[in-house]
């Protein structure tokens, strides 16, 4: 049995919580600056906005509340902060950005209350933010050859830069990185590979670095996506021994969306491919679910509906879907034979300045026989304030600005028993167990800590000290226990 002095000890950082009001420092930091700094800092897609430490946050307090709990949800999913597109009671995606429904009542109570700084010593640690890759030292790394010029103009640009790899043999890659030089102006980023040299014609089309591209790459020859950036994603590695060869002599395109900016800037960004470490058995295809037979009239709504037959079974990696500005929502299933259906992903307001590779958070299994049905629906009104068109016109399908897509790459290998039990996101990140505040030694700051994020709901790195995958009062009392000792 725990000794009284645990137990009085206890009672008394419950006691302590429950009676203080709700404050910034043990309350609202950790909920910031676990789920919004990462873009909302200097330097980041939302430097804009900085969401630092009390004063920022205090000052910007009414905005927060209504991004966190708006529901007229109107861009990047509802709320429309954390920005997250994918419908989250349709299917579960990896690294799904949310706050859970606790922390908005608690971050709306604390504005209602007067938005309270409370002790600033005991303010959630800012997390350790890497520069340069996320996941380690690459095998190869090209930096673009010249940084590109970016107009403070406030309009996007969508501009493609080719890296010459010119590979005498094939690369087996356990990942393919895009490591943003300007993150504040890189929006975001696909990754395809060409045969060595076939984008040099158009490299040579205006006298700036790369060449401008909108809804793909220009190319002639269709090609797979290899990997892609969008803010506050990393990149997933393939594990075990699923992976993706690049064929000698070849060239990598990426195609960078810049985001509207105020001022002037450059980008320097750069890519990282990553070896595996045994040879790949299991090689990821690439399937593009693709329509380019249909035409959207002026002044409607029209939904685009589409099939795709999956013969033998296959386990789903990622799927990214992609329309251009009048797609109003996508939903994405799988039928088998048996009249089960299978939930991909479902996008309720498409967004066209975030999308992202969408990964399961396991192998995803699509028996064989199935079939995958995609439905966009495209608004073209004049009440889309996204519409190109003033007014309206028939649109039809193509790379430009003017033009549609309805355009889906799907990465997959073929089924294997296990596979659902593949995890294809990072495993957990902590040196010592226990140390919530990461400054490598144990004591009260982090009692503290831990009670607030049970208080809270929170699940966050190094909090489940015994290791039971629940986190309550009996991790309290083991870090106790351990920093007793
Ligand atoms: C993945 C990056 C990212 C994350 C995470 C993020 N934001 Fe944002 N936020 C942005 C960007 C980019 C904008 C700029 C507006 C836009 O693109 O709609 C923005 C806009 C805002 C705005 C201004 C809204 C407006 O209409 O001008 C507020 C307030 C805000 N975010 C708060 C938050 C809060 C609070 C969180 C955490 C709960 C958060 N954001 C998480 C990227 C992010």
């Amino acid at each position: 049995m725990f000794s009284d002095k645990i137990k009085n000890l206890i009672i008394g950082i419950f006691l302590m919580n429950a009676l203080c009001a709700i404050n910034f420092s043990e309350d609202i930091s950790p909920i910031i600056y676990n789920n919004c700094t990462v873009c909302h800092r200097p330097e980041e897609i939302g430097a804009f906005l900085p969401l630092q430490n009390y004063q920022d946050v205090y000052s910007y307090r009414s905005a927060i509340s209504y991004v966190i709990a708006g529901d007229d949800d109107t861009r990047h999913g509802n709320p429309i902060m954390p920005p997250w597109l994918p419908d989250r009671e349709y299917s579960t995606l990896l690294n799904e950005r949310y706050l859970e429904d606790e922390e908005i009542q608690i971050i709306l109570d604390w504005v209602q209350e007067g938005a309270s700084q409370g002790d600033p010593n005991l303010e959630y640690p800012m997390p350790n933010y890497v520069d340069g890759s996320n996941i380690g030292d690459a095998d190869i790394e090209f930096a673009m050859e010249e940084p590109f010029l970016i107009s403070g103009n406030f309009q996007d640009d969508y501009r493609c830069f080719v890296f010459s790899l010119d590979n005498e043999e094939d690369i087996e890659m356990s990942a393919i990185e895009f490591e943003p030089g300007n993150r504040e102006a890189v929006h975001h980023a696909i990754i395809t590979y060409i045969p060595h040299g076939a984008a040099n014609n158009l490299e040579n089309e205006d006298n700036q670095y790369g060449y401008e591209c909108y809804g793909g790459f220009e190319l002639d020859t269709t090609t797979d996506l290899i990997g892609g950036y969008a803010p506050g994603l990393s990149v997933v590695e393939y594990p075990s021994t699923i992976g993706r060869t690049i064929p000698a002599n070849s060239d990598i395109v990426v195609q960078v969306h810049y985001a509207p900016l105020m001022h002037d800037a450059e980008d320097l960004s750069s890519i990282n491919i990553f070896f595996k470490e045994t040879a790949i058995e299991r090689e990821i295809n690439q399937v593009i679910f693709d329509d380019w037979d249909f035409y959207l009239p002026a002044n409607q709504e029209t939904t685009i509906t589409r099939d795709l037959y999956v013969p033998n079974s296959v386990s789903l990696v990622n799927i990214l879907p992609h329309c251009h500005l009048i797609g109003k929502s996508w939903e994405i299933y799988a039928t088998t034979l048996q009249g089960e259906t299978i939930p991909i992903i479902k996008i309720n307001n498409w967004d066209f300045d975030w999308q992202s590779f969408y990964y399961p958070e396991y192998l995803l299994k699509i028996p064989g026989g199935s079939t995958i049905t995609a439905k966009c629906v495209y608004d073209n009104t004049a009440s889309n304030p996204n519409n190109p068109n003033s007014p309206p016109e028939t649109m039809f399908p193509g790379q430009g600005t003017n033009d549609e897509m309805f355009f889906i790459p799907i990465e997959f290998i073929d089924w294997q028993l296990g596979d659902e039990d593949i995890y294809l996101g990072d495993t957990e990140n902590c040196l010592l167990p226990g140390d919530m505040n990461q400054d490598l030694t144990l004591n009260i700051l982090d009692i503290i800590l831990l009670v607030d994020i049970i208080l809270n709901d929170l699940v966050i790195d190094c909090s489940d000290i015994n290791a039971d995958e629940t986190i309550n009062i009996l991790d309290i009392v083991l870090l106790i226990e351990i920093i007793l000792e």
